[in-house]
Formats: structure tokens, sequence, C-alpha cells
């Protein structure tokens, strides 16, 4: 039999002892970890970023030198680092995409997006919901990334999951899927990272 979901998992525990506004945490550092995203002076985009758990690790890594603006739909509480900026807005809106921009007119080191959709708990429109969400992170990393950046992003394991890598494939030099230690178990989702931006 598997186990009934526990909200409150180690992962859970462990980002309230740290003082990490999310669980998620956890995936951008093991995911650091795998790929070695980030350097220091980064400019980073963390599109769909509230509670602000990604930005929080971001500001590590990139340090004062850094940028990291983080967009959501929902309003984030503001966060002790200068080098973060939080800005309330829809991805799907261009003008949201030229505020970003207007950050980095150069175009972002690193756009990472953990968007996903309310849940409804009709299968289909979930699978639908989070698709549209990872089309739309593909649509602003190629506004937003400068040539040589990475694209990190949540995606589903489902039959859409091939097609989606395929569309993908050709804007970056390497495409890798990687599921994680700290997703849930009852989670299907895994992460794609776009490394090398061809422009
Ligand atoms: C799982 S949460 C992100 C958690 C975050 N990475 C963290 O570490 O705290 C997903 C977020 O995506 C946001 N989102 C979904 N669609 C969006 C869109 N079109 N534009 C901006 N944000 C969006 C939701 O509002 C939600 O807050």
């Amino acid at each position: 039999m598997s186990k009934p979901y526990n909200r409150k998992d180690t992962y859970y525990k462990q980002a309230k002892a740290e003082g990490y506004r999310s669980r998620a945490a956890y995936k951008l550092k093991e995911l650091h970890d795998k790929f070695k995203l980030f350097k220091k002076g980064d400019r980073v985009a963390d599109l769909g970023c509230w509670p602000g758990g990604w930005v929080q690790v971001a500001c590590g890594y990139v340090g004062e030198s850094g940028k990291v603006i983080g967009v959501d739909l929902v309003e984030c509480d503001p966060l002790p680092f200068s080098q973060a900026l939080l800005i309330s807005g829809d991805v799907r809106d261009d003008s949201t995409i030229a505020q970003l921009m207007e950050q980095a007119p150069d175009g972002f080191d690193l756009v990472i997006s953990d968007m996903s959709p309310k849940h409804t708990g009709i299968r289909e429109a979930d699978v639908a919901a989070m698709s549209h969400c990872s089309e739309l992170s593909l649509w602003a990393a190629q506004r937003l990334l400068k040539p040589g950046g990475h694209w990190v992003t949540k995606v589903f394991r489902n039959h859409e999951l091939g097609p989606f890598v395929q569309q993908a494939r050709p804007y970056f030099e390497k495409v890798n899927q990687s599921g994680l230690k700290s997703t849930r178990k009852s989670s299907s989702e895994i992460y794609l990272i776009g490394m090398g931006y061809k422009g």
C-alpha cells in the first residue's frame, strides 16, 4: 500500500527549521548540486516564485553582485536580500516580460520556473494546465535568456513530456531531465534543464 500524503514531511520541517519559505528550496539546491547552474554575479529570473523559497536559495548562490527577479501571480512578502526584486504579474503578459527585461537588458544568465497551476483534482485538467505552464516557461525563456544561459522548468511525467522535450531541444546545447529526492513520492513532477541557450 502506498504511504498516505504527509504535508509536514521531513523537507517541510527542515525548511521551517532553516528559515526557508517553502520545501521547494531543497529542489533548487539539489538541481544546483547536480548541474552547477549558478555563478556569483548571475542575473536570474524566477518564474512562479511565490512564496519565495527558490529566490532565497538563488540569492545565496549569486551573492550581492547578482540579481534575482522573482515574479508570480501572487504578491510575495519582501525578502531581506539587496539582490532580490519581487514583482507581481502574469508571465503570459508581454508587460511582465518587459518588466523582467528592464532588470537585465543584456538578458538573463538563468531562467528558472517552478510555475504550476492550482490543482483541481481532475486529472485531464491538471495535466493540461501543467503542460501550459511548462510551455509558457519555454516561451518566456526564449525572450529572457542571453546566449549560453540555462533554463530550468518543472514538468510532469506524462504522454506530453516526450514531445515537449523535442520542442525544447533545438534551443539548447543539451536538455537534461532530472527527478529529485526532495520531490514528494506521490508526485509525478520532474525538472528539465536546458544548458547553453543557442539564442
Ligand atoms: C509551486 S509554486 C512555486 C514555489 C516556489 N518555487 C518556491 O520555492 O517557493 C508555483 C507558483 O506558480 C505561480 N504561477 C502559475 N502560473 C503563473 C503565471 N502565469 N504567471 C506567474 N506565476 C504563475 C503560482 O501562482 C504559484 O505561486
